[in-house]
């Protein structure tokens, strides 16, 4: 029987065969880590996210639990925010309290209530929001109708601000997130009110972000464009086939039509170590859409190309 020997061709062949399988194994490893990592962008957080029953809030919820975070969605729809926290996870993920962010006992008992549960506050989504009605001149404004908005969008994002800091101050680290809107970067007919109200969050985001600056706190904001979640079809009366249909149209970016993950994805960002030197922005998401204005091009068409038109 022939001896062994490591030199042999053999020996040699069989060594370079494990090398390289040894070599594929650590690569293969490594990159379903960078996957898993890719999962669990949220690991160890936790978060508040008010509004949190429906729409973007009930979407960035599930996808803050996908991505590790422990999760308090707080509404004043209870039915309906008790069930998505059930349908998203269980009581050690996700639970849900009743919040009217216009009150601002509920807002303090929010963050008492995810300190005792889940032991800090990292991010706190203020996103609750309501429009009013869209089509109201300013000859028909009255103090009721501004005050019912400017509670919920404006006092509440400050409720919201204010018991946040309170407990990321001491930690020294933390990130505040308002949920402001297109009408916050142009014109939009008579939604006098709610386009107000989304600009004084812009302000909002920008005068607290400078203060809680120095706490290591980012305050940043997402302005999506139009998604048909209940608080868009209530208000313009329309069911979802017919908005869908006229945000798509609508759009600047054809061929998608913009849902309430991709805002959850804009938000996972700001809310994510992703974005550590993130503070002071407003993350549009719109296709593009605020930065397109047809008018000039539209009636020179008209005027000076197609005079039936
Ligand atoms: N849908 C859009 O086209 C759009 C576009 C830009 C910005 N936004 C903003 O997104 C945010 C979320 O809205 P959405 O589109 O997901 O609508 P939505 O109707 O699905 O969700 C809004 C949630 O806020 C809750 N809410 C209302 N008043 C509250 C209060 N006082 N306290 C606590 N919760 C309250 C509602 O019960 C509801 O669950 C709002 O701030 C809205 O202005 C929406």
């Amino acid at each position: 029987m022939a001896k062994f020997s490591p030199q042999s061709p053999i020996a040699k062949t069989f060594f370079s065969f494990f090398l390289s399988l040894f070599f594929l194994f650590i690569i293969f490893s490594s990159s379903t880590a960078t996957i898993q990592n890719n999962n669990r962008r949220l690991e160890g957080k936790v978060a508040i996210i008010t509004g949190g029953a429906s729409g973007i809030g009930a979407a960035t919820a599930r996808l803050f639990v996908h991505q590790g975070a422990k999760v308090v969605i707080c509404d004043i729809q209870d039915k309906l925010g008790t069930s998505v926290a059930q349908q998203i996870g269980n009581k050690q993920t996700i639970i849900y309290v009743h919040c009217d962010v216009s009150i601002e006992a509920d807002v303090k008992n929010v963050v008492n209530t995810t300190i005792a549960k889940f032991g800090k506050l990292d991010i706190m989504f203020s996103n609750a929001g309501v429009m009013g009605n869209p089509f109201t001149s300013i000859q028909d404004i009255d103090y009721n109708m501004i005050k019912n908005i400017f509670d919920v969008n404006v006092v509440g994002g400050f409720f919201c601000a204010k018991h946040a800091a309170r407990v990321m101050i001491p930690k020294k680290k933390g990130v505040i997130i308002f949920t402001t809107s297109i009408v916050s970067t142009f014109y939009s007919d008579l939604v006098h009110i709610y386009t107000t109200s989304k600009n004084a969050l812009l302000g909002l985001t920008k005068n607290v972000g400078v203060e809680l600056a120095k706490y290591g706190i980012r305050v940043n904001s997402v302005s999506p464009y139009t998604i048909s979640t209940p608080l868009m079809l209530n208000a313009f009366k329309v069911n979802k086939e017919m908005a869908d249909k006229w945000f798509t149209e609508g759009g600047n970016l054809k061929g998608v039509l913009l849902s309430v993950e991709d805002v959850a994805d804009g938000v996972l960002y700001l809310a994510s170590d992703e974005s550590r030197y993130a503070s002071g922005l407003n993350l549009i998401i719109d296709g593009g859409y605020t930065t397109t204005n047809v008018a000039l091009p539209e009636v020179y068409k008209r005027l000076f190309i197609n005079k039936t038109m």
